[in-house]
């Protein structure tokens, strides 16, 4: 990881190719996620769910941790319960040693489909949570171009959200979270709508970003392989209700590149997750 201050950088996909970026600080506080027996039932007026059951995970700070489990085990629920949006039935739920009441920018959600106001532009959309808070300062105006540049967007801080391509949405969307400096990433399968092809990049760039950031990710996937090429380690979740089945390490040393994907030790990594999901 590079020191606090500017790095230069690999240009992102899409960026000119000798592109060299000055990083703004993406982070900016050690975080770290503590969960103790969260369970979570929906009760509607003729179903009633139990999504999670007795859920316990402790998440170093800087740490990239993948969720993975079955289609319905709760992986966006307990997403939820860590962004604020859904709140926990029972258990403990604390980021930064702070009990979750609601969302915050502390806490930066990405999901499947990008969150972008079609209104705005790139740029405007990146500012639009600085704005919204009465924050917008020339620094944060430097900031978020400097964002733009460090997500490949330079060229398109113009365009509206219709003019962008899927990744270019996704990378709007990530200079959007990035500039509120959140301690905790937390990704619903971010990348699963995508081509083969753009998917690659994506992860490429997460990669890269993380390599420098190390900010705390949380990141939910039903792909094994994507879990194994990206996380520290991998929470797999039973079926529904959905509760902590086993947490794999993965010994793959850092950086890590999508080529390692052909690697020996990639593919017994991948086969050691496999067994605990469908043992
Ligand atoms: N708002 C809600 N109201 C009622 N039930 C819900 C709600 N959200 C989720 N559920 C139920 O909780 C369970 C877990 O859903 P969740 O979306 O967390 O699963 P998931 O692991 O993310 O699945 P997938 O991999 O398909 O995205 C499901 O049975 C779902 O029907
Ligand atoms: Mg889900």
């Amino acid at each position: 990881m590079s020191g606090p201050g500017a790095s230069r950088t690999a240009a992102p996909e899409g960026a000119p190719a000798n592109t060299v970026v000055e990083e703004p600080r993406i982070t900016e506080r050690p975080s770290a996620v503590r969960l103790r027996d969260v369970g979570k039932t929906f009760r509607g007026r003729r179903r009633r769910t139990s999504a999670l059951e007795g859920v316990s995970l402790d998440i170093e700070a800087g740490e990239f941790l993948c969720l993975l489990g079955p289609s319905g085990c709760g992986k966006s629920t307990l997403l939820g319960i860590l962004a604020g949006f859904v709140p926990a039935d029972s258990g403990e739920v604390l980021v930064d040693g702070r009990p979750v009441k609601g969302p915050g920018p502390d806490r930066g959600v990405l999901f499947q489909t990008p969150t972008l106001f079609p209104w705005l532009t790139t740029r405007q959309n990146v500012l639009y949570g600085p704005k919204a808070r009465g924050a917008l300062t020339r620094e944060t105006e430097e900031e978020a171009d400097a964002l733009l540049e460090t997500v490949g967007l330079a060229d398109f801080r113009d365009a509206y959200p219709h003019e962008l391509s899927g990744g270019m949405r996704h990378r709007a969307a990530f200079a959007r979270v990035l500039i509120n400096h959140p301690s905790v990433l937390l990704m619903d399968e971010p990348f699963g709508a995508l081509d083969a092809i753009t998917r690659a990049g994506m992860q490429r760039f997460l990669l890269e970003l993380w390599q420098r950031h190390h900010m705390t990710i949380v990141f939910v996937t039903h792909d094994v392989e994507e879990a194994t090429l990206l996380g520290d380690r991998v929470a797999v979740l039973s079926g529904r209700p959905g509760r902590t089945k086993a947490v794999v390490d993965i010994p793959l040393p850092r950086p890590r590149a999508y080529e390692d994907t052909e690697t020996l030790a990639f593919v017994t990594a991948k086969r050691r997750i496999r067994e605990v999901l469908e043992r």
